[in-house]
């Protein structure tokens, strides 16, 4: 029988396979926090995430842009005031490049208020002799390089809960509290950022954006009415990977009977935990959010469509968003063949662009590193090939963080290799700092305006 077709419950993933899961010492303490977790309130709102799949349903039928973006980790402690408000200041600045330059309405989705938990590809990592478990994210254990720091630990997952209670809270308040008011546009732009070219290119739209709202205040326009300039529709999303967590923030809506997971708006799977038969697309094919799927280069076009039926039966569009992250390498031979065949079984999906996960190399085996120049090119040809099908390149989705971090090569200041000891602060994965977010925004600002004219065909 199709998986799909099958009894859906809250626990029905644990009769399955969980790849990826910590070896936790004691169940019974695990069980004991998720009890507790149970029983507290949900993040976010079935009503939300609905909202966000009716903005994602608009991308899926080319009217709107999906960027998501934050930490590859969030850490337990890096989690001040300022390093939110800078995270959100590059993210709508990044919008702003995107809207106003490509004249979309842009779909702004953070890694940010639950992204705590890692996969790893090796399961143990060694130092000078010495082997320890992997480090997977501060919801499990902690990045530190002694045996009882790697221990699993439960009272993590309310660790990870309550930061990502005052992560959200926060966010709220920055998103509907003035900060996010487009009169503000010149405000997120950071000093650092502020001194760069793009940094200047930005000012220069934000110049343009506050003539154009003059213009209209002039002409009678009352400003303070118009929630869409006061303020910004900002969803969360991270990995669902530690089910036990996911579970215990799954609540069924009073109003429509279905069961979302009140962890974030917007759950995904990871390249290494999307097996059809596995735990995690068990889990969520039975909740209403909207659901993304990492898609990396071993997925086969029939694997995809299987993945696409049970995750998305009623192929309702906005409901699924596929996530390529082949690397700048493959990308042209790889993702066509998926594209194709998704869209002769006529399926509305959302296809964004991961250009990260797939060009993390190590440099001198040392720090983990992007170069920018790869990021960029593979985005590039994300765009030239749903140009080439006539599919729609909806989305953007990498890692990135606002400060002045020294973790990805290239970009505007052509970090090298010897820059990257300067400010090199990731708990996991490199990121993209502010200026070179805001880099990559205005080139895919170029790459949406000239879809449809052949201009990124590679
Ligand atoms: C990630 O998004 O941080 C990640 C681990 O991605 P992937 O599952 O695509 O490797
Ligand atoms: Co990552």
């Amino acid at each position: 029988m199709e998986s799909s077709a099958r009894e859906w419950s809250l626990d029905s993933w644990r009769g399955r396979t969980v790849h990826q899961s910590p070896t936790w010492p004691d169940l019974d303490h695990l069980a004991r926090v998720e009890r507790e977790l149970a029983a507290k309130p949900p993040l976010v709102f079935a009503g939300e995430a609905r909202r966000l799949q009716q903005h994602l349903s608009d991308v899926a039928n080319r009217r709107a842009f999906l960027l998501q973006a934050g930490d590859c980790a969030e850490s337990f402690e890096e989690a001040s005031a300022n390093a939110i408000r800078d995270k959100l200041k590059v993210i709508l600045q990044m919008a702003v490049a995107l809207t106003y330059a490509a004249g979309v309405p842009v779909i702004k989705v953070g890694r940010i208020a639950g992204q705590f938990a890692k996969p790893r590809s090796e399961d143990f990592e060694e130092r000078d002799g010495v082997r320890l478990a992997s480090f997977r994210g501060h919801i499990v254990n902690s990045d530190e390089f002694t045996e009882s720091a790697r221990r699993p630990d439960p009272e993590r997952l309310l660790a990870a809960y309550h930061q990502s209670v005052a992560t959200l809270n926060l966010l709220r308040a920055f998103t509907t509290g003035g900060f996010a008011a487009l009169s503000r546009v010149h405000t997120w732009n950071q000093e650092f950022v502020a001194s760069s070219p793009e940094g200047q290119r930005y000012a220069v739209v934000a110049d343009e954006i506050e003539r154009a709202l003059a213009f209209m205040r002039a002409c009678g326009i009352d400003l303070h009415d118009d929630a869409a300039l006061q303020g910004v529709d900002f969803y969360t999303s991270h990995e669902a990977l530690i089910l036990p967590y996911e579970q215990a923030l799954t609540r069924q809506d009073s109003l429509t009977g279905e069961w979302y997971d009140c962890s974030a708006h917007l759950l995904w799977i990871g390249d290494r935990t999307r097996q059809l038969d596995g735990a995690h697309v068990e889990f969520l094919r039975g909740v209403a959010n909207p659901v993304g799927l990492k898609v990396g280069p071993t997925t086969t076009a029939d694997e995809l469509r299987r993945l696409a039926d049970v995750l998305n039966p009623d192929n309702a569009p906005g409901r699924l968003t596929l996530i390529s992250r082949m690397g700048v390498s493959r990308i042209s031979d790889l993702l066509p063949p998926l594209v194709t065949a998704l869209r002769d079984d006529g399926r509305h999906v959302v296809w964004a662009c991961d250009p990260m996960h797939g060009n993390t190399f190590r440099v001198g085996g040392g720090q983990k590193t992007r170069h920018f120049d790869d990021v960029l090119a593979e985005t590039a040809r994300f765009f030239a090939v749903h140009e080439s099908l006539g599919t729609w390149p909806g989305g953007l989705h990498i890692e990135l963080t606002g400060g002045d971090v020294t973790e990805c090569l290239g970009g505007g200041a052509r970090l090298n290799e010897e820059d990257l000891e300067l400010n090199y602060t990731t708990i996991c994965d490199p990121r993209l700092n502010a200026t070179q977010s805001l880099d990559l925004a205005f080139h895919v600002a170029e790459f949406l305006q000239s879809y449809g004219t052949g201009a990124t065909s590679l």
